[in-house]
């Protein structure tokens, strides 16, 4: 895929690619930053140093795992070592990572002395199929989900399947969720695929995922690039996460529960698909299946999540960006593989869903 200037290449193919790019577009590779977190930095460098020899004579930048790292204060510490490393306009930051990485890194590539380039290097499901796809970085505010950010374009994108054997199954599946909703707002084959593929021991066919991770990529590219920076159609991409966003922020802000972006997502996905059956002409069948399939496979009705604050929740979607003049709007299903967006949703519907 190459689109934009933004190559996407595959596994071996992609190494080639990123090797010949440092040798000849980087003046130094000592001028190349690599970004990782602690868990990246035990099982992604080892992966990629084996690839690319000249690596081991990048400069290495760790920032801790996790979502509540992505902060001000984070880019605020990478820069500082950006600095200290002799960084300059003609840098390069590799994030090395899942979608905190790609996020902060894009982020301050896009801040560091007006600009800086970057390579994305997803090594999870969730940052190949989504984070690292569509020009978007961000960090979180307080616990406002990305709501500091750029819309910024990588040099490369490289996607190695490999980095998911190590992988935990709860990142896996978290990863799947965005999965699923790349077919039920596009593309209704790809659901029925990926629904038939998510029953069966799932790592154990390589050949089958790395196609269905090619397809999930492909459907969000697609809608990238008629929408870029997000006036319309691209809103789609947001379905399950008005409310989905919502229970992420409220979760980390009770630090109660760790709360992967996929399962909120999942849980956010079921809600609105209820809201979409009473509003949006989805049919029963079709949400009775989403729900079916998503309470299989994600811990969505577990005794934890039985007194959520719904108030609370609502109170933190009324910060949403996709909000107008004080209205709260979703990306609604019409049916499986065709969704709406600027829907406006009443309160005591939103509420219901959470009943449901
Ligand atoms: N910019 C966008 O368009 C976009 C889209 C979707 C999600 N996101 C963001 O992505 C973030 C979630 O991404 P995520 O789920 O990848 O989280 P993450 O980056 O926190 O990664 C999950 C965990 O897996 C570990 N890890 C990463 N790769 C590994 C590997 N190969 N082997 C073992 N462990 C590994 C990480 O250290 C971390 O502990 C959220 O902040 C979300 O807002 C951004
Ligand atoms: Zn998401």
């Amino acid at each position: 895929m190459k689109k934009d200037g933004v190559g996407i290449y595959f596994n071996n193919k992609a190494y080639e690619v990123l090797e010949s790019y440092l040798l000849t577009q980087i003046d130094s590779i000592k001028n190349t930053f690599i970004l990782v977190d602690n868990f990246t930095y035990i099982h992604c460098i080892p992966v990629i140093y084996s690839h690319i020899d000249i690596l081991k004579n990048s400069n290495i930048i760790q920032i801790k795992s996790g979502e509540k790292e992505k902060n001000i204060y984070t880019c605020i510490k990478i820069c500082k070592n950006l600095e200290k490393l002799k960084a300059n306009r003609k840098s390069l930051i590799l994030n090395l990572g899942g979608g905190v990485i790609t996020d902060i890194g894009g982020f301050v590539a896009s801040i560091f002395k007006r600009g800086i380039r970057f390579v994305n290097i997803p090594t999870t499901l969730l940052g190949m199929v989504d984070a690292a796809i569509g020009y978007k970085t961000g960090i979180n505010l307080d616990s406002i989900k990305n709501e500091i950010g750029s819309f910024y374009i990588p040099e490369l994108l490289i996607i190695d399947t490999h980095f998911l054997n190590t992988l935990s199954n709860e990142d896996f599946f978290s990863g799947m969720a965005e999965m699923f909703k790349h077919g039920l707002i596009a593309d209704k084959n790809f659901w029925i695929e990926l629904k038939e593929n998510s029953k069966k021991n799932i790592k154990k066919n390589e050949k089958t995922w790395n196609n269905l991770i090619f397809k999930s990529i492909s459907i969000k590219q697609k809608i990238v690039e008629k929408d870029p920076k997000e006036k319309g159609l691209r809103k789609i991409l947001n379905f399950g996460h008005t409310i989905g966003h919502a229970i992420e922020s409220y979760f980390m802000n009770k630090n109660k529960i760790k709360m992967l972006h996929g399962v909120a997502i999942a849980m956010g996905m079921v809600f609105e698909s209820w809201i979409s059956s009473k509003i949006n002409g989805l049919s029963i069948d079709e949400y009775e299946e989403i729900k079916s399939i998503f309470s299989i496979l994600y811990p969505i009705h577990e005794k934890n999540y039985s007194n959520i604050d719904i108030n609370e929740i609502f109170k933190i979607m009324e910060y949403d960006k996709k909000n107008e003049k004080n209205k709260i709007l979703f990306s609604l299903l019409k049916k499986i593989g065709n969704c709406s967006y600027n829907c406006q949703v009443p309160y005591s519907l939103i509420k219901e869903s959470f009943l449901n």
